[in-house]
């Protein structure tokens, strides 16, 4: 049997004359479970290396078909179907509303497994551009709710522009999609967190999520409600993106409507990477 030991040494005077003291430590179990660590995580990356790739692709392969359904479909309905009965365009009617989800969710797919790939370097950015911009995109679900938004001064992060623009848009359209009914208040802000971070909300007065749901909805394909549209890959989306970034998202606790809470590093915190980068220390967040 092979024993790892580390060995500490110290020298004193012992009875007046100089000894060395030597401790031997057995390091056998700390230097397997070490090992058996590195081994498991270099299984975890190569796993979910694979389970990104056959998501792109998967994805990206089903598209095909799907456009071939869409296009012909559409050509059933523009030439064919005054010949059709009430129930035969009943069902073609089916079929129109079966494709187009299955298109979202085979996009939110594509999108959700392409974070990692389709990255951008950090760079500082001005997270507010980014939320106008997220704002420009939502603007027909903004004036047909006739949601109001406030935006109030968010700072500049060290992040990927097109996907903090993904984050806000996911999280202000489930704000306005999920207002039930009334008119949708939904109020970004940010503050600063610790190490150089900021702490940011998006709230609205919505429905809600239960207590006991608000981590089950990070989680691919959950949604609480099926009446309202949706594929539930959102927030599972945006939860990519912020550990991406290494922030962490999560559903503040309260009784009334929804507030998503994400922390993103600063610019200060890209600053002391560069310094450590250089002087060859480390840095973390
Ligand atoms: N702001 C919100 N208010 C109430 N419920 C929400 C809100 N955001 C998300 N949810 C719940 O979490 C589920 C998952 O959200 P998401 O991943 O964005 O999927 P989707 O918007 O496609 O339903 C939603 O279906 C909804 O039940
Ligand atoms: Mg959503």
């Amino acid at each position: 049997m092979v024993i790892e030991v580390e060995l500490h040494t110290q020298g004193l005077l012992f009875d007046r004359r100089p000894a060395d003291v030597i401790v031997a430590v057995d390091v056998s179990e700390r230097q397997h479970a070490e090992r058996e660590l590195r081994r498991r995580s270099q299984d975890l990356a190569r796993s979910n290396a694979d389970l990104e790739q056959f998501a792109s692709v998967a994805a990206h392969d089903l598209q095909e078909p799907l456009r071939m359904i869409d296009g012909h479909l559409h050509v059933i309905l523009n030439n064919h179907s005054q010949g059709l009965g009430p129930r035969a365009r009943q069902h073609l009617a089916f079929v129109v509303d079966a494709a187009a989800r299955l298109r979202d969710m085979v996009r939110g797919v594509l999108v959700y497994a392409r974070v990692p790939a389709h990255a951008a370097a950090f760079a500082p950015v001005d997270s507010a551009a980014a939320a106008w911009e997220a704002l420009g995109f939502l603007r027909h679900a903004v004036d047909q709710s006739g949601a109001s938004v406030s935006i109030v001064d968010l700072p500049k992060v060290n992040a990927d522009f097109n996907q903090l623009r993904q984050l806000f848009q996911n999280l202000i359209g489930n704000a306005i999609k999920f207002a039930g009914g009334a008119r949708p208040e939904v109020a970004l802000r940010a503050e600063p967190w610790t190490d150089g971070c900021w702490r940011f909300t998006v709230s609205d007065q919505g429905i809600g999520i239960p207590a006991h749901q608000r981590e089950r909805v990070f989680g691919l394909f959950q949604r609480l409600d099926n009446q309202i549209d949706g594929c539930g890959i959102g927030l599972a989306t945006c939860r990519r993106i912020v550990e991406r970034h290494g922030g962490r998202i999560w559903i503040e606790d309260g009784d009334h409507g929804t507030t998503v809470t994400f922390t993103l590093p600063g610019p200060t915190v890209v600053a002391k990477q560069a310094h450590a980068a250089e002087s060859g220390g480390d840095y973390r967040a």
